[in-house]
């Protein structure tokens, strides 16, 4: 959450910065701030509520030269998102400038106690104590020296942070500094970058430096990156990585919203994850880091994620349970961090699946279950992500850049992971023979195709939306592995239209749910050709006598859906049922797509949303 860019170099600050803003916005777009240092030996800056657009048409008029600057997209966690509230925060001398990304816990503390020093704090922020305490530092133990100052600053605080600090006695340098929030560095012959992730600097290098927990980096205009640890002694530059996103995967190409582009990249995106998968000795995974004998000992599988990403844990559990036959737990990271009884064994498998590789809670679950001795194992689609780093291995999904806060190709990507996942396990374990794995296999490369037959059929998702577009509530409904996919449509949709949405195993519907149905009521039941098809159509029948409106996901052909509700979502026939949620999603993705922008909403940048939620 939040959006960091810093630049010091030989070229103006204020273009990189401000494009670079557009591109982090995803991570957060209440306000956004700038702060440039002047050729006049002073930071200049503006900051205001409302997104980047709104900063970009306000220094138009503001002249800020200057080649050394910081700048800030806020996602509002302490203080309402007004212009005192947005980042940079300064000193009481102007001189220093500060964003930051995370949350500060003792800034009540904090600011009394700088209070008490005389300090005039304006914002309600948690942030601002921080350009505070490099003040106090800067005139004190560490004078003249910006790297020391922000230390001394960061030794003080609990919480999380990722910073970048600009002070004008510090010309030509900006000082950053990492715990728990996520920032890249990096060094080119233009200068310096500093960025929250790799997306503003896909268009300035390919090698980015992850800072680590604790360490802080000096960038100087030179374009020289300098790292310390905690204690101030300088570290040999870690962990580079190498960026394969091109700058254009994050640009619209002619789409007229992120959310469409994504929809349609995601054919591509699992024939990339699928290539190569099917070697001389079965599925190959050998991102997993664990041997043949280590997979076959695995007993227990706990899977953790949050949001549409713990949707995927519930799917990959089934094809993990049905497929492996080991038994797996799935929970919400944020509940499972605070759960007293974890049933972990010594051959449990810990795999955490995160879109971004930055979401706190799942980070924290996975940190406690490496603590209770669990190998973890990483389904993600950001390179270089934290997640990715901590784990002891990482499938990388591939998807490129998910720049619509609401995951789409991600989605639809992490369960062809989780498939994968589940037929190595299976093959470990010897619950299947090679035959049938290259069999699944085949079905699943099937997949891509199935969801451009599905992406052609939009217009489909268009018409029935509106039904939609004047309700005030919508039930969801599924069995089996489409329960998780009626939870996934529900989310999308209450996610960018803000409509109320709710969803339901449909054979639950009748204790409680089925109460809000009432002549009109949106229902939106899948109801693809499997085992429980027939039972799910009873249901259908359930919403109908009630006078509600049914739009149904089903198999092309089936007459007996299409004569019972108002709007039928047609899919192609998928050879395995448990493949459905797959191919049977990307119809309630751009169901909630039509439904949002007919209702006026911003699909890809929805109200008090992040992509990235880097607090827990
Ligand atoms: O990056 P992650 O996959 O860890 O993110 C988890 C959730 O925040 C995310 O899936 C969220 O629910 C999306 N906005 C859903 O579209």
């Amino acid at each position: 959450m939040c959006g960091i860019v810093g630049y010091t170099g030989s070229s103006q600050a204020i273009g990189y910065l401000l494009e670079g803003l557009k591109t982090l916005e995803y991570r957060g777009y209440d306000s956004a701030g700038v702060a440039v240092l002047g050729t006049d030996g002073a930071l200049h800056g503006v900051k205001c509520a409302g997104r980047v657009a709104t900063l970009v048409e306000r220094c138009e008029t503001a002249n800020l030269v200057g080649t050394t600057g910081i700048a800030h997209t806020r996602w509002a966690t302490h203080g309402a998102p007004t212009d005192r509230n947005s980042h940079p925060h300064r000193d009481c001398s102007g001189r220093i400038a500060v964003v930051h990304n995370g949350i500060i816990e003792n800034y009540r503390e904090l600011r009394a106690y700088l209070q008490r020093g005389g300090h005039t704090l304006v914002s309600e922020t948690d942030s601002e104590v921080i350009a505070h305490l490099i003040e106090d530092a800067w005139a004190g133990p560490s004078a003249g020296n910006l790297v020391g100052a922000v230390r001394n600053a960061v030794r003080r605080l609990e919480g999380s942070w990722a910073l970048a600090v600009v002070c004008a006695d510090a010309p030509g340098e900006i000082v950053c500094a990492r715990n728990g929030s996520p920032l890249v560095v990096a060094s080119t012959s233009e200068g310096a970058y500093a960025a929250s992730d790799v997306t503003p600097l896909a268009s300035v290098t390919s090698h980015v430096i992850q800072l680590e927990n604790g360490q802080l980096a000096r960038l100087e205009r030179g374009g020289r990156v300098t790292v310390f640890d905690a204690e101030g002694a300088e570290v040999d530059v870690p962990s580079t990585i190498d960026i394969d996103w091109d700058a254009s995967a994050a640009t619209l190409g002619g789409y007229a919203d992120f959310m469409a582009k994504e929809i349609a990249e995601q054919p591509e995106a699992i024939e990339r994850l699928l290539s190569g998968r099917m070697g001389a000795h079965g599925v190959t995974l050998d991102e997993l880091s664990m041997t043949g004998d280590e997979l076959a000992s695995v007993d227990r599988v706990y899977l953790i994620a949050c949001g549409t990403s713990y949707h995927v844990s519930l799917i990959a559990r089934t094809l993990i349970q049905t497929w492996a036959k080991v038994p797996v737990i799935c929970d919400y990271a944020s509940e499972f961090n605070y759960e007293n009884d974890v049933l972990v064994t010594p051959h449990t498998l810990g795999v955490i699946i995160t879109q971004s590789g930055e979401t706190a809670d799942t980070l924290t679950a996975a940190r406690r279950l490496k603590g209770m001795g669990c190998k973890v194992f990483a389904i993600t689609n950001v390179l270089g992500s934290t997640a990715a780093r901590e784990s002891d291995g990482v499938l990388y999904v591939q998807a490129g850049p998910e720049v619509c806060v609401a995951s789409t190709k991600a989605y639809t990507a992490q369960m062809v992971a989780s498939a994968l996942l589940a037929l190595r396990l299976a093959e470990a374990q010897g619950q299947m023979e090679r035959a049938e794995v290259e069999r699944r296999y085949g079905d699943l490369c099937r997949i891509p195709d199935l969801i451009r037959e599905v992406i052609s059929r939009s217009w489909q998702d268009k018409r029935a939306a509106q039904l939609f577009r004047r309700a005030h509530s919508a039930l969801f409904l599924g069995r089996g592995v489409n329960a998780t996919t009626a939870l996934e449509g529900a989310l999308k949709l209450k996610e960018i239209s803000y409509l109320h949405a709710e969803a339901y195993p449909a054979g639950e519907m009748k204790h409680g749910p089925i109460a809000l149905l009432e002549p009109g009521f949106p229902v939106v039941a899948i109801v693809p050709e499997d085992r429980v098809h027939d039972k799910t159509v009873s249901n259908i029948q359930e919403v109908i006598a009630r006078g509600a409106v049914c739009v149904a996901v089903a198999t092309d052909g089936d007459e007996a859906v299409a004569s019972l509700v108002e709007h039928v979502l047609w899919i192609p026939h998928v050879p395995d049922e448990l493949l459905v949620p797959i191919v049977a999603v990307v119809h309630l993705q751009m169901l909630a797509r039509h439904v949002a922008l007919l209702r006026g909403c911003d699909v890809d940048k929805p109200r008090n949303l992040a992509k990235s939620v880097t607090v827990e």
